[in-house]
């Protein structure tokens, strides 16, 4: 066997893994699974959203190379985009590229800022990208735990000084994944100070702007003031449209970091499929009631699981973004034995939180994206577990 690189061997295994490997035994019993845990949104793409790209990809001139940071009009309409859903004006050549879903330009940005052995700061629990990143660029990645007591928000004051001053990236994800907390105001200006007063590039991975619940709109970083002196977001068509497979998003901020971006992405890819992109420019610009029906349906699915969770004991708040519940585990247990236990007993798959990072450890994540009523039949399975 021929040795791999050191950073493939640093990459931590697989979340789920394990856990697809105990759904494909289950299924060969003939056991009837009910999976929790990935998030990604059963429901179908619009329909105006296809037919144009059915239209767009029967022209030729669809059919080239793209340009690696997206044709101007994409761009020109994640500009319209902010615009409409933030009050945010960008300008669509330097300061917006495109991306092949925002997982490609999170893992991508860190080769654009972390130097071999050199840090970066990632929350944790959180998305295990921002991480991967880092270790494949060869530098560390720094954890800022997410506590409840602090709401879930990066506590910008534990962050020693030293890693402060040596980091050049700071991963934020808000709402969150996994724990469905959303940032205001307040938190979002103390980090623009920190990354001033320290030369941080900050990163708001805002892959769940639209995923919100009781009228709580949450900001996009770009809203706040001097936020585009320091940093970036990302977004994509992913989760608001349900778009997942299409591999379709954005990075919008600084320019001098969206250029850099934009030049590691020309020395790798060749951008999204155009017929592709001419979609997504139909679904930014176009209606956007089907976003307000997606809202409704997650948020009466995130009642049946609080409610459910609740009638079994625990004293959850009802969170008020992304399509993820953040659950401690019951007393004795910890994430792995509690989700197997669900699994055993229930045949429900829920994931342990320390999937998440180390900081996870005592939860586990349930996820909105399916079916109504095997979510709640799931919620009716777990009531019959005894722990
Ligand atoms: C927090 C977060 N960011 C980014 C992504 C990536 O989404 P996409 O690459 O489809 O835009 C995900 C996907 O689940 C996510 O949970």
């Amino acid at each position: 066997m021929i040795k791999q690189a050191e950073r493939i061997e640093k990459l931590p295994p697989y979340l789920f893994a394990r856990i697809e490997q105990k759904i494909d035994e289950a299924k060969e019993k003939g056991i009837d699974i009910i999976s929790l845990g990935i998030g990604d949104p059963d429901q179908p793409t619009p329909d105006y959203i296809i037919d144009e790209l059915n239209t767009a990809s029967k022209k030729t001139a669809n059919h080239q190379y793209p340009s690696s940071v997206g044709m101007l009009d994409y761009r020109k309409a994640v500009c319209k985009w902010y615009e409409r859903q933030h009050g945010v004006k960008l300008d669509p050549k330097s300061e917006v590229v495109s991306l092949i879903g925002s997982k490609e330009g999170i893992g991508h940005i860190s080769f654009c800022y972390v130097n071999p052995r050199k840090k970066s700061q990632v929350p944790d629990p959180g998305y295990p990208v921002y991480g991967i990143g880092t270790i494949l660029s060869g530098g560390i990645p720094y954890l800022m735990p997410l506590k409840q007591e602090n709401g879930f928000l990066v506590d910008l004051e534990g962050i020693p000084k030293d890693v402060a001053q040596k980091a050049k990236l700071m991963f934020i994800n808000y709402p969150n994944n996994p724990t469905g907390a959303v940032a205001n105001r307040d938190f979002y200006e103390e980090v623009v100070a920190f990354a001033k007063k320290y030369d941080i590039v900050v990163c708001h991975d805002a892959a769940y702007s639209e995923v919100f619940f009781d009228g709580h709109r949450p900001l996009s970083f770009m809203e706040i003031n001097g936020a585009k002196d320091v940093g970036i977001e990302f977004n994509s068509l992913s989760k608001p449209f349900n778009m997942t497979g299409w591999r379709i998003g954005w990075a919008v901020g600084k320019p001098e970091v969206i250029e850099a971006l934009g030049r590691i992405k020309s020395n790798l890819d060749s951008g999204a499929f155009q017929a592709v992109q001419v979609a997504a420019i139909k679904a930014l610009t176009g209606p956007i009631d089907c976003l307000e029906d997606m809202r409704k349906l997650y948020q009466e699915r995130r009642d049946i699981v609080i409610d459910g969770l609740n009638s079994m004991g625990w004293n959850l708040k009802k969170p008020i973004g992304s399509f993820y519940i953040w659950v401690p585990v019951p007393k004795g247990y910890t994430s792995t034995e509690f989700c197997e236990l669900v699994f055993d007993k229930a045949n429900v798959i829920i994931t342990p939180g320390n999937g998440y990072g180390e900081y996870g450890e005592g939860y586990f994540r349930i996820s909105l994206t399916l079916e109504t009523k095997r979510l709640a039949e799931a919620l009716e399975r777990m009531k019959n577990v005894n722990w």
